[in-house]
């Protein structure tokens, strides 16, 4: 695969770690509750243990996307009137995309653009879908709007651009910030676009916390490694022995909460980040939430946000919904 020129490796490294140190130091730092970006759970270890929760009976959500783009992707193509480029936000394994992409180049040349922060990850969509007749790709290894707007400025008169946001990454933002990621990416569209957003719906409690919290304990090992990844990345002294991963369902906001808590009292240096602090006995970190949708909503989001929903698809077995926008 082509890949879009970028800064060199070394200068990109050095950027990231110091973005990641001072994300840490703000997250461990604030009063009150202590948080960290769920985005840095996805380092190369991370990635590979989400690769297997995507595995776990528990977690159903990854086969949904699957179940429901192979049944249902070329009605979705159908949808489409004229000629599309499409665009990627986060390659993934390139699995599901698969079955888009064979929908659309039945009928016209495509050109793919995978957009994502991990060169890793491009380079395995790339093994996935470099094979595909009538497919060329493009990656972009890039932070998602920055990709966006350089796939946008690519493309030729009279094309439209087809974003993917597949895997329901969405519900990793807080409502109000998923929102304004919708009306950043609408802000990038011409009208016509169109967005395929998959969103993961709500379901029984006791189904999430479980699809969260398995029995085999990967989602556990997962949680831990961000704690894992801070010592080793900025010389840290977590006691992990000590922590506990955490799931709770906040019913308001209807999300799950994956924390990290400390059993007892710990003192904690970054020596490379020049930091420390304490976690109480009991105190927890928030790392990630996942929130969950009403089908009814989703169009919602799209009208107050720039689109029309043009369509939703739903899999039989995992409340789970394909919603097709276009924007307006
Ligand atoms: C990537 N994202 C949609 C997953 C989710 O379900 O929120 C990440 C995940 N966290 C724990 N398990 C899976």
């Amino acid at each position: 695969m082509a890949t879009a020129p970028r800064l060199a490796p070394s200068l990109l490294a050095s950027q990231a770690l110091a973005e990641f140190s001072s994300d840490v130091i703000v997250g461990l730092g604030q009063p009150g509750q202590k948080e960290l970006p769920s985005k840095y759970l996805y380092d190369e270890v991370g990635s590979a243990l989400f690769d297997v929760i995507c595995l776990l009976p528990e977690y159903g959500l990854s086969r949904a996307g699957m179940r429901s783009l192979k049944r249902y992707a070329p009605d979705i193509i159908s949808r489409l009137d004229g000629s599309f480029v499409v665009a990627e936000l986060g390659s993934g394994s390139g699995q599901k995309t698969r079955f888009l992409l064979e929908a659309l180049s039945r009928r016209q040349r495509v050109n793919y653009y995978p957009i994502d922060i991990s060169s890793s990850a491009l380079h395995r969509c790339q093994q996935e879908l470099g094979e595909m007749d009538r497919v060329s790709i493009v990656g972009f290894e890039r932070a998602y709007l920055d990709g966006l707007q350089e796939v946008a400025a690519r493309r030729r008169d009279g094309e439209h651009l087809l974003v993917l946001f597949l895997g329901s990454t969405i519900g990793n933002f807080d409502r109000p910030a998923g929102d304004q990621f919708l009306r950043d990416v609408r802000n990038v569209l011409r009208e016509g676009d169109a967005l395929l957003l998959a969103t993961d719906l709500e379901k029984p409690v006791p189904q999430l916390l479980a699809a969260y919290d398995d029995e085999a304990g990967v989602t556990a090992a997962f949680n831990k490694n961000l704690l894992a990844r801070i010592n080793r990345e900025l010389d840290g002294d977590f006691d992990l022995s000590r922590i506990q991963h955490i799931v709770r369902y906040d019913e308001a906001e209807r999300r799950v909460e994956m924390h990290l808590r400390s059993t007892t009292w710990q003192r904690v240096t970054l020596r490379k980040a020049r930091f420390n602090f304490f976690l109480r006995e009991g105190e927890t970190i928030w790392t990630e939430s996942s929130h969950k949708y009403d089908p009814q909503e989703v169009p919602r989001m799209g009208e107050r946000t720039g689109y029309r929903c043009a369509g939703q698809w739903f899999d039989t077995e995992w409340p789970f919904a394909q919603n097709l926008f276009f924007a307006v």
